[in-house]
């Protein structure tokens, strides 16, 4: 793990080893094997962030019976929330009936969750659940309560591990957070 990282002229500093990501993960994949074991789930990626997220947390899941797919959306440009919702991109499957297991890398304000959740409500499937590697509890705008959260944090700007800073560092194992001046 790198000591500091510069995106942007930024400094950023290490938050959440890979091992202990990996290791939550589990813990989430385990619990939610254990509660569908019976309604072959379809975890739904939202790309991009959640990319590294839902690759580890599906592989883990070895043994249920499940699908995923990937949807793609945007609602950040830079470091400031846009607060808009583009369209959902890429949902071919028919959910109907069907749980659906929303996978996210982070809820900050929960402006895209809703909407996401608004959208696809529409579609008539059984159920829907979050599971979101990070949640910031004090950003939240939104009535939404995430069914599986790896870690609660707080609201600050965060990347690595699929999350990014206008694109980049997504390849980062680790998490590192936005360094403040002190
Ligand atoms: P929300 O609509 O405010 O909940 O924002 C959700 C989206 O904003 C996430 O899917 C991320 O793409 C992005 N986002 C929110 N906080 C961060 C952060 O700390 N780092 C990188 N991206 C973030
Ligand atoms: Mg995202």
């Amino acid at each position: 793990m790198e000591k500091e990282v510069t995106y942007n002229g930024l400094k950023f500093e290490p938050y959440i080893e890979n091992a202990t990501i990996k290791a939550r993960i589990k813990t989430i994949a385990d619990e939610i094997k254990r509660d569908y074991n019976d309604s072959c789930p379809l975890f739904l990626c939202v790309l991009n962030g959640a990319f590294a997220f839902a690759s580890d947390l599906f592989l883990q899941t070895e043994g249920l019976n499940a699908e995923i797919s990937f949807i793609r959306l945007k609602s950040y440009e830079g470091m400031d929330s846009t607060g808009e919702v583009k369209e959902v991109l890429g949902l071919k499957e028919n959910i109907e009936g069907r749980t659906v297991i929303l996978i996210e890398d982070i809820i900050d304000t929960g402006i895209t969750m809703h909407n996401l959740v608004a959208t696809l409500k529409e579609k008539n499937p059984a159920q829907i659940k979050i599971a979101t590697l990070l949640f910031k509890p004090e950003s939240l705008q939104r009535d939404i309560k995430p069914d599986y959260v790896g870690f609660e944090i707080p609201s600050k700007f965060i990347i690595g591990y699929g999350l990014d800073i206008d694109g980049l560092a997504r390849n980062l194992p680790d998490i590192y957070v936005l360094k403040e001046d002190k």
